[in-house]
């Protein structure tokens, strides 16, 4: 696709959203838009492919949105990383510490192989706290976890500092 595309110009800052005084980067004007959406996707795909994955898992939701293109363009299989409650048969869950309260994460126990290479797929890397808690899930169930992969980093928030692995970014963000 197109080699000198400019993706931010197609992601939206949204001021005071969730709550005041956060600035909300917004990926829907990027998948609205078909040819800046299909680079985002190979350019990705180019970035996770030196990686060698068996595997992609998406964090729900908007991981989802990512891991399975993704998946179909680098011929791997996807698995769904999702909230609690969601899936069927036996999961294996991890819970996490966020700002205020707990959240939890889920796999089913056969989704991945043991020693299967399992690259983590998601939207944005803030503090990191979503992308360490799947690490760890997916550590947990005897994945390997060569890296993980988003579009946005936030990199004032230094998330990858809690994570185990590297991580590939599209665009970074410094405010
Ligand atoms: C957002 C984003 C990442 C996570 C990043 O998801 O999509 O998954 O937060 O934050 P962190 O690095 O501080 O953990 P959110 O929980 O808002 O849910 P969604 O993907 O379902 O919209
Ligand atoms: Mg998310």
């Amino acid at each position: 696709m197109s080699k000198d595309m400019d993706l931010k110009k197609h992601i939206r800052s949204i001021p005071d959203f969730p709550k005041p005084g956060i600035l909300f980067y917004d990926i829907s004007t990027l998948l609205a838009h078909p040819k800046a959406w299909h680079t985002t996707i190979e350019r990705l795909a180019d970035l996770i492919r030196p990686h060698k994955p068996d595997v992609l898992a998406g964090i729900e939701s908007r991981g989802f949105l990512l891991a399975a293109p993704l998946a179909l363009a680098l011929g791997t299989g996807f698995v769904m990383l999702r909230k609690k409650g969601k899936l069927p048969g036996t999961t294996v869950r991890h819970t996490y510490a966020l700002e205020y309260g707990t959240d939890t994460i889920e796999i089913q126990q056969d989704a991945v192989h043991k020693g299967a290479r399992v690259v983590l797929v998601d939207d944005l890397l803030a503090t990191g706290g979503t992308m360490a808690a799947a690490v760890e899930l997916l550590e947990s169930v005897g994945a390997v976890v060569p890296t993980a992969a988003c579009i946005i980093e936030l990199t004032f928030l230094e998330g990858r500092k809690k994570l185990k692995p590297p991580v590939e970014t599209l665009l970074q963000y410094d405010s």
